[in-house]
């Protein structure tokens, strides 16, 4: 499940939610978990991983709440609607564990973290309170919570990035995967929870990356997703090395680019003040660096881009822009964007509509702006916008988005790209549906003699679009 509260443009750009949930057999386990996931990508991977955990210790995952032994549902806190929406999930599950007492329920994740023992006390049928550092401490806290002991542990690490867990695909379509290459967030955006979810950012061990990378690979995986709060800050010295041993973003992706060309490498997200001439060189040097970068503007106000502590200006910004479009002529550039935020002026508000026209993005995540307990804005500034006015915003950045969408996505009927095929549309089983470079949904219809198969690469001619979907036909 996506985080419900983001506002999407583009509804498939967030993969996971399209496919199958659980691929383990949970008859060959004794006990079962359920696990159901909120937020970013980074939680749905996370979510992997703590079944990679539970699965060792003999519990296998289930797709039916109602078999669980044990229920977990991985939160988010990013905007107060996502805690909102885990609060009702929670009432479900604890009317299930009324008629059915044994069973447990965990919370883990962003929420966890932000609310520690408090959740225990705000929700009495919660067992085991879990923060996104401490999965590896699961079994024990399971134990003990099965002997009848409310656990909690929210310890936030220096260190921990779970490099030596393989996780256990639970999102996929077995054609794409995400893989976490670093965790926390040192930038102080005043906006954000996320530094005080998860902690300070630290870089997993890049070798466990590409062997993970190059394991997906030989097991039939066509696409990487590598994930990070800020992946161009990633920064990693393996072993006794140096500074001069230091492997940088531009480096690992240029590693992971050479496991196979037929594997496509994507990566997000990045931070403007972050992205180096490194990185987009790296990605025109190699065809299966997708060419598309997300890369959040917040607001296109200097003013208001001060005041969230993004260390970017609106022009430095566009320059990003104009840098990326010189190296990279075709990349897609897509963002995240805030209406609302405090003390927004309608001529800041003007100048984030306008900045979209420059950057022309190809989708953006949009939301109103949600006051997060303990960030700096809460604490500093005053929500001041009222939220009829944040309402009205959202809505002339979504519908201005919806147009910069379209006239994009028209460009393209007459165009041919390579899509690598995900697997049946969702309308037909006559109907392929992938994505090229740009990670733009395409929709086409079958060979007769079924000579694809999910994973593959095809050429698709573009002949119609919405302002989410390319149409075509392979050629
Ligand atoms: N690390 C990423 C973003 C992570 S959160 C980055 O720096 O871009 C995803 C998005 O949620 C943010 O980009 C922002 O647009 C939005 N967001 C974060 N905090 C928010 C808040 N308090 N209210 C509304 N939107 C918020
Ligand atoms: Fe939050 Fe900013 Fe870090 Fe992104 S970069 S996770 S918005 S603090
Ligand atoms: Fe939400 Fe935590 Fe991700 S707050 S957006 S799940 S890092």
């Amino acid at each position: 499940m996506l985080d419900l509260t983001a506002t999407k443009v583009h509804d498939e750009a967030r993969q996971g939610e399209r496919f199958a949930p659980f691929k383990d057999d949970p008859n060959s386990y004794g006990k079962q978990f359920y696990i159901e996931s909120y937020g970013c990508q980074m939680n749905f991977a996370d979510s992997e991983v703590v079944a990679a955990i539970l699965n060792k210790e003999g519990f296998g995952a289930t797709r039916n709440v109602e078999d669980a032994d044990l229920i977990f549902i991985n939160t988010c806190s990013i905007r107060e609607k996502a805690e909102q929406t885990v609060r009702k999930r929670l009432t479900d599950f604890k009317k299930l564990k009324t008629g059915k007492p044994g069973t447990l329920i965990g919370v883990l994740g962003c929420m966890a973290e932000r609310l520690k023992s408090k959740f225990l006390e705000e929700e009495k049928l919660v067992d085991i309170v879990v923060g996104p550092d401490a999965y590896r401490s699961l079994p024990r806290l399971v134990s003990e919570a099965n002997e009848g002991q409310k656990s909690v542990n929210v310890l936030l690490s220096r260190e921990e990035t779970y490099a030596d867990i393989a996780p256990v695909r639970l999102n996929s379509n077995g054609v794409s995967a995400f893989v976490s290459i670093m965790r926390g967030c040192n930038n102080m955006c005043s906006f954000c929870v996320v530094p005080f979810t998860r902690g300070r950012e630290r870089s997993r061990d890049a070798g466990s990356i590409i062997n993970e990378c190059r394991d997906l690979f030989d097991q039939g995986y066509k696409e990487v997703t590598l994930l990070g709060q800020n992946v161009d800050s990633y920064h990693y010295i393996p072993g006794n090395g140096t500074e001069a041993n230091a492997v940088s973003f531009a480096n690992l992706l240029e590693q992971v680019a050479l496991i196979s060309p037929e594997l496509r490498v994507r990566f997000s997200t990045s931070h403007p003040k972050d992205i180096t001439d490194d990185v987009l060189h790296t990605m025109a040097a190699y065809e299966n660096i997708c060419k598309c970068i997300h890369l959040p503007v917040q607001s296109g106000s200097t003013r208001i881009l001060q005041l969230m502590n993004r260390t970017y200006t609106r022009e430095w910004y566009m320059k990003k822009v104009d840098r990326i479009r010189e190296l990279l002529p075709g990349c897609s550039i897509t963002s995240d964007i805030i209406a609302g935020f405090c003390t927004e002026t309608d001529q800041d508000h003007q100048d984030t509509l306008s900045i979209m026209d420059y950057s022309n993005y190809v989708y953006g995540y949009m939301f109103y702006y949600s006051e997060r307990p303990g960030t700096l804005a809460q604490r500093r500034y005053q929500d001041d916008v009222p939220l009829e006015v944040k309402k009205q915003r959202l809505q002339e950045i979504i519908e201005k988005q919806n147009q910069l969408s379209l006239a994009d996505y028209k460009k393209d009927i007459g165009q041919t790209c390579k899509v690598l095929i995900d697997g049946d549309s969702k309308r037909s089983s006559e109907q392929w549906v992938g994505r090229n470079s740009q990670n733009k949904v395409v929709i086409f219809p079958k060979l007769e003699n079924g000579r694809h198969k999910k994973g593959d690469y095809v050429q698709v001619q573009i002949n119609d679009c919405t302002q989410a979907t390319l149409f075509g036909a392979i050629i």
